[in-house]
């Protein structure tokens, strides 16, 4: 598949949050670059690790920030990143077995992204952006 570039239909409008998105999007584009290269094993589990690590700081931050604003989806937001990051060790063991990283693989890691920017991350970033003043009461 294409790689996708980052556009303004997966901003949240939640600066930090937009810019580490973006990184994402860059870290896997070059864990792309180093299968479709034929790099080595050894170089390309040392790129999905680096993802690995980003991919973690970047949940821990969102869910944070979730808590924060003691947003309800919470808790289902959180498995949903706790599917992505067992998928991604999942991949780490089996390339340490000696499998290869596969197009397919790849192309799971970047729709699920990609999805879940779109979709569920939306869902928290509108939340957070809502003002929630005071109800005007009579
Ligand atoms: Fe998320």
């Amino acid at each position: 598949m294409a790689f996708p570039e980052w556009d303004e239909s997966m901003a949240l409008g939640l600066p930090v949050v937009d810019a580490q998105h973006r990184e994402l999007i860059d870290w896997i584009k070059v864990l792309n670059d180093a299968v479709q290269k034929g790099e080595g094993a050894r170089i390309i589990d040392d790129v999905l690790q680096k993802l690995i690590g980003y991919v973690q700081h970047h949940f821990s931050d969102e869910e944070h920030l979730m808590l924060s604003h003691n947003f309800s989806g919470f808790s289902s937001h959180r498995q949903e990143h706790d599917f992505f990051v067992t998928r991604l060790m999942n991949m780490h063991t089996n390339i340490e077995n000696g499998e290869e990283l596969s197009a397919k693989t790849l192309d799971f890691l970047i729709e699920w992204l990609i999805h879940h920017i779109k979709g569920t991350d939306q869902d928290y970033g509108r939340f957070i952006r809502m003002p929630r003043g005071v109800p005007n009461s009579i």
